[in-house]
């Protein structure tokens, strides 16, 4: 394949918090796969098609293991860790089957559907308290980050009472300015796991964390590394992510008021809508694999060693699968969106993730029917292009 002009740089910045870049556009093209360029000016593959790259997500010549030499860093932050021990997501199969195999229990539909009282309830907690207080309110750090922050406590068996330590160091973890900020964070995580650990040890409580404590760790199947590194990517995935989607949810819909009125007329919508803005939104933009054989795909040769990048954002607006891509449109089938991933490292808490969504936003409007921003649109801080999508602060008043 002949490039003609020079590779787009990734990532970038949004200029609209809910709409890819538009130095994207080009990547929006006629081609599958397009050549660009990382922080560090390694080329890459990005792949743009959503038939492509869901061949390509399902695909075992490529790797997911960030400690490969030569794995593509998409910042200067994710390359000064990635040679720290992973889990799940940094991990090829059969390690990563295993696992899976030891959490998949308590990430089952059935296992969200059976939480939902509980997240209703924490939903309605967070709320009671906001409005108590306000208006105004930041609706990030009242009710976006609390909400998924209390769930996934609740279910590792974490104390909720820790919640600043760890959501401080998670922020560093993803957006911190300098590597050795990063490198800190994930020490301090690292630290903080281990002597949580220990005290389930001696004390056993009713988590995952717990439940791993004693079912793998003290049968040999996990060493207490390994159950570290586990430990923290379900917390740091399980709370930061939601956070981002329920309050960059919530700025989308304040700012289409027709789609948000038909959700209020009619609250059966609201799981489409959830489905739809995930689509949208793809918050997650920039997965990171390499290929470690070449791989042959629609008429390029990816060549083993060569990094590949799934920009969710655009492969979410493929005008083959969604028409009028940059249109939300509760009426659409968006279910195959790549927002959560595909294959193996599918998202392993959607499901979990959708029951929070779905309740969070439903319970929000409905408490709140004159729920506006307070603060001009134009002038909210939202997060820069190289974490996941969301905003800073989200200033309300009702
Ligand atoms: C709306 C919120 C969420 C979004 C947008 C999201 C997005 C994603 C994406 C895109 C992946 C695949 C990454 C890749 O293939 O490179 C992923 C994997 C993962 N997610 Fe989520 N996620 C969300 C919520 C959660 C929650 C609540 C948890 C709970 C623990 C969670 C835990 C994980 C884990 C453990 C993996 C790795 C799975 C594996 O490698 O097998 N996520 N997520």
């Amino acid at each position: 394949m002949t490039e003609t002009t020079a590779p787009v740089a990734f990532p970038q910045s949004r200029t609209c918090p809910y709409q890819p870049p538009a130095a994207y556009d080009p990547l929006r093209s006629e081609r599958p796969l397009t050549r660009i360029t990382l922080f560090d000016g390694r080329e890459a593959w990005l792949v743009s098609w959503h038939a492509t790259a869901r061949a390509l997500l399902a695909d075992p010549r490529l790797s997911s293991n960030r400690n490969r030499p030569g794995f593509p860093a998409p910042t200067r932050r994710f390359a000064g860790i990635k040679n720290r021990r992973t889990a799940l997501l940094g991990v090829d199969d059969p390690e990563h089957r295993t696992q899976r195999r030891m959490v998949v229990g308590d990430f089952t539909l059935k296992r969200a559907v059976e939480l939902r009282p509980r997240i209703q309830q924490i939903v309605d907690e967070r709320l009671d308290a906001m409005i108590a207080q306000g208006p105004p309110a930041d609706l990030v750090s009242t009710f976006a980050l609390p909400v998924p922050s209390m769930v996934i406590c609740a279910l590792l068996g974490v104390p909720y009472a820790d919640h600043d330590f760890f959501e401080t160091q998670s922020r560093r973890l993803l957006r911190g300015p300098e590597t050795a900020d990063v490198e800190d964070a994930r020490d301090r995580l690292e630290a903080y796991f281990g002597e949580l650990i220990d005290s389930k040890q001696r004390d056993p409580g009713t988590g995952l964390l717990d439940d791993l404590v004693h079912r793998q760790l003290s049968e040999g199947a996990l060493d207490r590394e390994g159950l570290i590194a586990l430990a923290l990517i379900l917390l740091v995935a399980g709370h930061e992510t939601t956070a981002n989607m329920i309050s960059l949810g919530t700025f989308t819909l304040l700012q289409h008021p027709e789609r948000l009125a038909e959700l209020r007329a009619d609250p059966r919508l609201v799981p489409a809508a959830v489905e739809e803005l995930m689509r949208m939104l793809s918050i997650a933009d920039g997965l990171l694999r390499m290929a470690v054989e070449d791989i042959e795909v629609a008429g390029t040769t990816i060549r083993k060693g060569d990094g590949v990048v799934f920009a969710t954002s655009v492969i979410n607006r493929d005008e083959a699968v969604y028409p009028e891509p940059d249109t939300l449109d509760w009426s659409r089938p968006a279910r195959h969106h790549v927002a959560f991933g595909f294959g193996i490292h599918q998202c392993l808490g959607q499901n979990l993730a959708r029951a929070e969504l779905e309740i969070a936003l439903r319970t929000l409007f409905d408490r709140l029917p004159t729920l506006r921003l307070a603060a001009p649109a134009e002038e909210i801080p939202f997060k820069p292009g190289d974490t996941i999508q969301g905003m800073l602060e989200l200033p309300v008043t009702w």
